[in-house]
C-alpha cells in the first residue's frame, strides 16, 4: 500500500480529462496535477522546447513526492517522453503506448486513423509505434489544430464543432479507417460528435482511458495502491491562474475547483 499521490502533468488543462478518468477508476488515489497554463499550447512548439518544459514539469512533480507520473499531454508524450523517463526517479506513463496497444489488440491488420496536435502528428510517434506492432497496419495521421481552441471556448456541441469535425474527419472516412485514436487530451470532450460524424463502425480509442488502465494494472501489480480507507487529497497547480482557466478546468474535470487551484512557477 502506498499513500503517496499520483502525479499528472499536461501543457494546460486538457489533462484534467485524464484526471477525471483516473478518479473514476481509482477513487482512493490522491492526485497532484500540474497544468502549464503559462506556456500552453505545446502542440505548436519545437521538440527542444517541449522537452525543456516537460523536464521542468516532472521536476516539480517529483518535489511533490509522487509515487509515479502520468504524462497526460500527447504532445509531451510524443516529443519528450524519452527525456522524461531518463530524468524521472519514479515510473512514468506516456499516453501513446497504451493507446497503440488498444488499437492493435488482436493483431489483425487494421486501418487506423490518428488525430492530434501538429507536434504530436509531426513526431510520427503513433505511426512508428503502431507499425512496430504490425507493419501491415495502415495508419493515417491528421492534425486538427482548430479543435483545441474551440473546445477551450466551450464549443462541445452545435454547428461550429460539427462543421470542424467534418472538415477534418471526412478525409479519414474516405480512407475507410476502422479505428480512430483520439491523440490529444482535449478530444474526449467532443467524442460524441466525433462518433456520430465518423460512423458507428469505427472504434474510438481514448488515450486517457487507456493510460488509466495501465496505471491501475501497475499499481495493483506493485502493491502500490492507496490503502482502502485512504481519504484522497488532490492538489491542482497551474503556472498561470485566471478566472477563465478555473472555468475551463471545471469543464474538463466536471467538478468545482474554486480555491483549490494554486499558481506555481516551475522554471
Ligand atoms: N495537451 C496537448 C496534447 O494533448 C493539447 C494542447 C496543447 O497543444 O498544448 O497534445
Amino acid at each position: 500500500m502506498d499513500k503517496r499521490p499520483v502525479g499528472v502533468f499536461d501543457s494546460g488543462l486538457g489533462g484534467l480529462t485524464v484526471v477525471k478518468e483516473i478518479k473514476r477508476v481509482l477513487p482512493g488515489e490522491s492526485i497532484v496535477y500540474l497544468g502549464d497554463t503559462a506556456r500552453v499550447p505545446y502542440g505548436t512548439r519545437s521538440k527542444k522546447t517541449v522537452e525543456e518544459f516537460s523536464l521542468q514539469n516532472i521536476n516539480f512533480l517529483l518535489r511533490k513526492k509522487v509515487k509515479c507520473v502520468v504524462v497526460a499531454c500527447n504532445t509531451a508524450s510524443a516529443q519528450a517522453y524519452r527525456k522524461i523517463r531518463k530524468k524521472s526517479s519514479v515510473t512514468t506513463f506516456d499516453v501513446i503506448v497504451p493507446a497503440v496497444k488498444a488499437a492493435t489488440k488482436n493483431g489483425q491488420p487494421k486501418v487506423i486513423g490518428v488525430i492530434g496536435t501538429r507536434g504530436t502528428i509531426k513526431s510520427g510517434a503513433y505511426k512508428r509505434k503502431i507499425q512496430k506492432v504490425g507493419p501491415n497496419f495502415k495508419v493515417f495521421e491528421l492534425t486538427c489544430p482548430l479543435f483545441v481552441p474551440l473546445i477551450e471556448e466551450g464549443e462541445l456541441r452545435g454547428e461550429l464543432i460539427r462543421l470542424c469535425v467534418d472538415k477534418y474527419l471526412i478525409p479519414l472516412r474516405k480512407k475507410k479507417i476502422d479505428t480512430l485514436i483520439l491523440g490529444c487530451t482535449h478530444y474526449p470532450l467532443i467524442k460524441t460528435v466525433i462518433e456520430k460524424r465518423i460512423g458507428p463502425k469505427v472504434k474510438i480509442i481514448d488515450s486517457g482511458k487507456e493510460v488509466t488502465k495501465e496505471l491501475f494494472a501497475y499499481l495493483t501489480k506493485k502493491q502500490m495502491l492507496a490503502p482502502e480507507n485512504n481519504k484522497p487529497r488532490d492538489e491542482y497547480f497551474v503556472t498561470d491562474l485566471t478566472q477563465r482557466f478555473i472555468k475551463v478546468a471545471e469543464m474538463f474535470l466536471g467538478e468545482s475547483l474554486k480555491r483549490k487551484i494554486k499558481e506555481v512557477s516551475v522554471n
